[in-house]
């Protein structure tokens, strides 16, 4: 037999399975009888050479004789359990030996096959421990959503709480002085409470539309009212109102938008629910002297440009809008993870900044629902760079007129006109 002979078994999602034993009779018997059941075997007749295939591959089950020449099965066990603690362990063992098995069962083995053993038993023993194997990783994928729900819950109530405490501060304050100074309350009081209450309770609408927009998305209850309109305008408008905020935290904003842009056939409202959600975030992950660079491009899929102006459209030709900064950045790892919804870098409440992570889930949906992609280049300490692609349906020579959509979602624009 070959020492290191590999078959994949008909079931390409099945678990897949190691086998080790010096006896090449017995490798044969459980090779043969494991391919037929559909799982990915591998056979090795030497421990070194198994435990150089576990450090490189993942194994769900290695089936291994107890007693081999080269290295006592016990060491062999502790050493699997180092390298690759989530793989379970089936002994073969002889008669003779069932006590020092039991003895290795204490050590983390799953069970033990006593020699001579037929298909039956085999096949029991190895469904039992894929049995419990799915039992267990679906219980650590249930303890990460139990943490999820619980972040999220502490979350929520949290961003919650603050702007209903200062809209209570607010308006308490308002009624005592109307109470103490009837109508000689000082006008500049009012329009600082009134205001005060007006921007504290935008703040909440905007958290319980990100909620429902999320669970429209989820539940694909969203419909988009597609029409030609001109993202250059849009940008204009989505950088008019991030200005003075930005300026505020001593960040500069400026916008750069290459060459005339076609219209683009969307729902500008969603995207402009996206572009907002991609500089509230770059506003919140810049310190203070930063830069923050909102832009869009015309592409194709090979991004040279130099289509830019031919006369027939096609379905590769596209328009990117990107948000670059010099913030904090998002290590490699977590760059998959934070548009997953509610996943924030640093999940604890102690983060100095807003939010309960939703942004960039609801941004992916949108750009998802207008068949496009989203993109991320970041390195920690220098800036990211968030790429939103939309592909191009329809001819980009229109002039384009939008107004106010049915939708009634807070904070979004009530209507827009161009020619
Ligand atoms: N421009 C950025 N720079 C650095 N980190 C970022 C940036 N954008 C997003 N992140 C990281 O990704 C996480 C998820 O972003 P997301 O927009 O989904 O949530 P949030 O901003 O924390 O909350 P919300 O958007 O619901 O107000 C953020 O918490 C942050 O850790
Ligand atoms: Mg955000």
């Amino acid at each position: 037999m070959n020492p290191a002979s590999s078959v994949n078994g008909q079931n390409q999602n099945s678990a897949r399975i190691l086998l080790l034993d010096d006896d090449p009779n017995i490798l044969h018997f459980l090779l043969r009888a494991l391919f037929k059941q559909g799982y990915t075997v591998q056979a090795v007749d030497q421990p070194t050479k198994a435990l150089d295939l576990l450090a490189r591959n993942r194994f769900d089950l290695v089936i291994t004789d107890l007693k081999m020449p080269e290295m006592d099965g016990i060491v062999f066990l502790k050493r699997i359990k180092e390298s690759s603690p989530t793989t379970e362990v089936i002994l073969m063992t002889a008669f003779a030996t069932v006590e020092t098995a039991l003895e290795a069962m204490k050590l983390g083995a799953f069970d033990f096959l006593v020699k001579p053993f037929n298909l039956e038993e085999l096949t029991q023993a190895v469904q039992r421990a894929l049995r419990y194997l799915s039992t267990r990783n679906d219980l650590n994928q249930f303890k990460d959503l139990d943490r999820i729900k619980n972040e999220f819950l502490s979350n929520v109530t949290h961003e919650l709480r603050s702007p209903l405490t200062s809209i209570k501060a607010s308006s308490k304050l308002l009624l005592e002085e109307f109470k103490n100074k009837g109508m000689d309350i000082p006008l500049h009081i009012v329009l600082q409470m009134l205001s005060m209450i007006d921007r504290n309770s935008n703040k909440m609408i905007g958290l319980v539309d990100d909620l429902l927009d999320t669970f429209r998305y989820q539940t694909n209850k969203i419909t988009l009212n597609n029409m030609p309109f001109s993202v250059e305008k849009l940008i204009a408008k989505c950088v008019e109102e991030f200005l003075l905020p930005c300026q505020e935290r001593g960040l500069t904003l400026s916008c750069h938008i290459e060459g005339a842009l076609p219209n683009l056939t969307a729902d500008p409202i969603e995207i402009r629910q996206a572009i907002l959600n991609l500089l509230g975030n770059s506003m919140k992950f810049t310190p203070e002297g930063g830069k923050i660079i909102i832009g869009a491009q015309f592409k194709t899929q090979h991004g040279n440009g130099e289509e830019k102006y031919a006369e027939k459209i096609e379905e590769k030709e596209m328009i990117e809008i990107f948000v670059e900064d010099t913030g904090v950045g998002i290590p490699q790892e977590e760059q998959e993870k934070i548009f997953e919804k509610f996943y924030q870098v640093d999940g604890s409440i102690r983060r100095k900044q807003t939010g309960i992570g939703l942004g960039l889930s609801l941004t992916k949906s949108i750009v998802e629902a207008h068949h496009g992609k989203i993109k991320l280049e970041s390195s920690p300490g220098k800036g990211s760079i968030f790429y939103m692609q939309f592909p191009l349906k329809n001819g980009y020579s229109q002039s384009y007129q939008m107004h106010g959509s049915k939708n009634s979602k807070s904070e979004k624009p009530s209507s827009l006109t161009a020619a």
